[in-house]
């Protein structure tokens, strides 16, 4: 398969970064060819803007809007890699998300997320998260991530596996980091093609 993996951050010494390398790493070693679309280093705009509500159906879409859609045409499986912010998206990949996977070209209707007009792919989800994940069951963070983003917006984006880790006490000791390294090497090891 070809695997698209979509980083958002700015520090190539985070600890995202090296998710985002490990998951690739595992992916390479299972045999797929892999592409990284590093959207700081990029310096991909993230604002919404007239242009993107005149893009008509993707068809007169911005330039910058295109070169991303092509990468999610040729991609099988596409990983998102990002740091949990204020229990949500950082600003960048909500941006890539809502200017890319546009009205028209990723989804033509609101009410049912699983008729989407993309072809079926596979989608993981590596979120590093700075809680720990008891926390994040009780309070029902967890829950609205698997509703929001698994169920609601990897629906809309097509994909047919969806695959969840989120990647907690990513702040914490070197061991633990490395436990939470080894995971996404792993996830990238064990992809597997969309049903
Ligand atoms: C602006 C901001 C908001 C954050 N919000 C959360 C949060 O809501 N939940 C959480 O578990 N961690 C939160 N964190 C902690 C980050 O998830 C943590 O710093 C990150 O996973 C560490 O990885 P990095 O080195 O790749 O940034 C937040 C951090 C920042 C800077």
């Amino acid at each position: 398969m070809h695997v698209l993996t979509v980083l958002d951050h700015p520090d190539p010494a985070s600890f995202s970064s090296a998710v985002a390398q490990k998951f690739m790493m595992g992916a390479q070693a299972a045999g797929h060819s892999t592409e990284l679309a590093d959207l700081n280093a990029e310096g991909f705009d993230p604002r919404w803007t007239v242009a993107d509500i005149e893009a008509d159906g993707g068809a007169t879409a911005p330039k910058d809007v295109q070169v991303e859609q092509a990468r999610i045409a040729r991609a099988d499986a596409i990983c998102l890699v990002f740091p949990l912010f204020w229990w949500g998206m950082p600003a960048m990949t909500k941006g890539w998300i809502d200017r890319v996977w546009s009205w028209g070209w990723a989804y033509d209707q609101l009410n049912d997320p699983e008729k989407s007009l993309q072809r079926a792919r596979t989608g993981v989800l590596l979120i590093a998260a700075g809680a720990r994940s008891d926390e994040m069951e009780q309070e029902g963070y967890l829950t609205a991530i698997e509703t929001a983003w698994i169920k609601g917006t990897f629906g809309y984006f097509g994909f047919t596996r969806r695959d969840l880790h989120v990647l907690n006490g990513s702040t914490g000791s070197a061991p633990r980091r490395e436990a939470l390294l080894e995971r996404a090497y792993q996830a990238g090891l064990a992809l597997k093609p969309p049903l």
